[in-house]
């Protein structure tokens, strides 16, 4: 299967909302919700992918001629590339119903591992979800990151009883989930929390924490003193707040105030291709998630799909980590890549 073909048949099933465009750069979406679209005015999508098409990358070819080690590691699993599906809950919701949560999650789960990378999975009002998304990721040797909801204390501990059993290498919480509308006037209330609260949440857990919505250096402090083991700077593909600046424009400063810490970082939002793979790590990261054309690959290839998507993004970093002279992901430095 060809990433064309993929993209055709997303476009016969992908619902009223997506268009599968050639590249999803957030502009036919824009403010669609329910659909994949942003929220309020719609352009925090769009910045997101066009502020990494202002990083250029620097070429330097006088170098050995050996291929690029694009492998990452990550609390102890090894993958082939610094790439991870995103967690998409909701998506016959958004994505038309020729798939439920627990059908695309699967999908995924197995299409990632096969293709040698881990997906994120997604949490919802419907408990059956996180029950199915763990038995995925459990059948699949633990490769896959179940995604918590800011839930209440009590719920949080059934959630973490499901994430236990999944024998998952890490886990994530979705803190800026407090602006979907659905988690919002919950009783008991569900949302943000205070670094006490979340670092109580982060020993729960007992696994790697992945705290995922962080856009400041102050969140970024924060979400390291409650003890997390790694950040998604990440404005949840601005579906949680109008007007939040890219995740290209924050990341500098919050791996500035990582660095040496020992705390990994990921970033997501508009990552579309090897290329901006590889200015993400060049500006700090260790890896990055990327959801929309994840949901495109499943839709539209299923299994398949998730691997030709993977394969694409791998090949387009390998180039370019070798037409800029790096032969590993911990070369990859801001030297190598020009901010206008
Ligand atoms: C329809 C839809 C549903 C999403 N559901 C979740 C979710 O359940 N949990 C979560 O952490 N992020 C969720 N996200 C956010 C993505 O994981 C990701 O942070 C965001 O889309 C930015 O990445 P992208 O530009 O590659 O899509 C969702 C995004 C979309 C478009």
């Amino acid at each position: 299967m060809t990433y064309q073909e993929l993209l055709e048949k997303a476009r016969t099933c992908i619902g009223p909302y997506c268009k599968a465009c050639p590249v999803c750069d957030g502009v036919a979406c824009r403010n669609q919700i329910p659909g994949p679209g942003s929220k309020g005015v719609g352009d925090t999508a769009i910045r997101n992918y066009a502020k990494w098409k202002t990083i250029r990358v620097n070429m330097d070819t006088i170098n050995e001629n050996k291929t690029p080690d694009t492998t990452l590691e990550l609390f102890g699993k090894k993958f082939r590339y610094p790439i991870f599906a995103g967690p998409v809950g909701a998506v016959s919701l958004h994505y038309g119903d020729c798939l439920n949560d627990v059908d695309y999650n699967n999908i995924l789960v197995k299409g990632c591992a096969e293709a040698g990378i881990a997906a994120f999975t997604g949490d919802g009002t419907n408990p059956a979800v996180m029950k199915a998304a763990c038995e995925a990721i459990k059948n699949n040797n633990g490769a896959g990151i179940p995604t918590v909801k800011p839930w209440d204390a009590d719920t949080l501990k059934e959630k973490f009883d499901l994430v236990r059993s999944s024998d998952s290498f890490a886990v994530a919480m979705d803190i800026d989930a407090a602006g979907l509308p659905f988690l919002q006037n919950l009783d008991p209330p569900a949302g943000s929390k205070t670094v006490e609260e979340l670092s109580d949440i982060i020993k729960t857990a007992g696994k790697p924490f992945i705290v995922k919505g962080v856009m400041t250096v102050r969140g970024a402090v924060k979400a390291k003193s409650a003890g997390a083991s790694a950040i998604v700077v990440s404005n949840h593909g601005g579906r949680v707040l109008d007007q939040c600046p890219s995740t290209a424009e924050v990341l500098p400063d919050i791996a500035e105030v990582l660095f040496g810490t020992g705390i990994k970082i990921l970033v997501d939002g508009g990552i579309r291709s090897g290329v901006d793979i590889f200015k993400a790590l060049a500006l700090g990261a260790d890896g990055v998630i990327i959801a929309r054309p994840y949901v495109t690959a499943v839709y539209g290839g299923a299994e398949e799909g998730v691997k030709c998507i993977t394969e694409k993004l791998g090949a387009e970093l390998a180039d370019t980590m070798k037409m800029c002279g790096v032969s590993s992901l911990h070369e990859i430095s801001g030297e190598n890549i020009l901010r206008l």
